[in-house]
């Protein structure tokens, strides 16, 4: 069980975000980068499976912590508590969001790239928030300086984090955990090469700051 979304920091220093396009390979996915010490599972609402694929996990893998990405609306969200999802991540924040969330008590992690989208989060009582897409939104330099006027928000930033960039983002003070998509790399899925994603994640799992 989840309390707080802080707690998704816990495990380890990388969150898979996972687009899984067969719901066949959900477990074996899920065993796979349970071997590599990754125990934090985003699976992206982007693929018609997704939702059975968090079923799956949930039944299969229950000392996951499985969660939903890409989660937009409240349906969405909704949708993934029934499936069993124990937390949401979502590409930015609205309040109808972070509303239908508090009221499913499923814990939220919700986008923000701006000093504005942060405010609106914090405002609804979130403090710990996911910076996406986080490259492309300012990256390192974007995270120092959210630091001066919200030095009590941690972040996840997720978008553009790979294995060569992550320990500098891992070492900044408002980082606790980033999010990627290099530990499930299409190929990878699509082969059934569950070793090659165990070794991804026991390398990801490695980085500590
Ligand atoms: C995404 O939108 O798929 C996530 O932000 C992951 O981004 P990445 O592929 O750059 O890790």
């Amino acid at each position: 069980m989840l309390h707080d979304t802080l707690d998704l920091a816990v495990p380890g220093p990388v969150i898979p975000v996972i687009v899984i396009d067969r719901v066949a390979d959900a477990v074996p996915l899920g065993r796979a980068l349970m071997a590599g010490g990754v125990r934090v599972l985003e699976v992206t609402l982007r693929t018609p499976v997704a939702l059975d694929a968090i079923r799956a996990l949930r039944r299969e893998v229950p000392e996951a912590l499985v969660g939903a990405g890409t989660v937009r609306t409240a349906s969405e969200a909704e949708a993934a508590m029934q499936a069993g999802a124990v937390f949401a991540v979502s590409p930015g924040y609205t309040p109808a969001l972070g509303r239908a969330c508090g009221a499913l008590g499923l814990p939220l992690l919700p986008g923000v790239a701006t000093a504005g989208e942060v405010m609106a989060a914090a405002d609804d009582g979130l403090r710990f928030l996911k910076f996406f897409p986080a490259a492309a939104a300012g990256g390192i330099p974007m995270l120092k300086a959210l630091a001066g006027p919200f030095a009590d928000i941690a972040l996840c930033p997720t978008g553009g984090i790979t294995p060569d960039n992550a320990l500098q983002y891992l070492s900044l003070p408002n980082v606790r955990v980033v999010g990627g998509s290099w530990l499930t790399p299409a190929d990878a899925l699509a082969a059934g090469d569950w070793s090659r994603i165990t070794a991804l994640a026991a390398a990801a799992q490695a980085l500590r700051r």
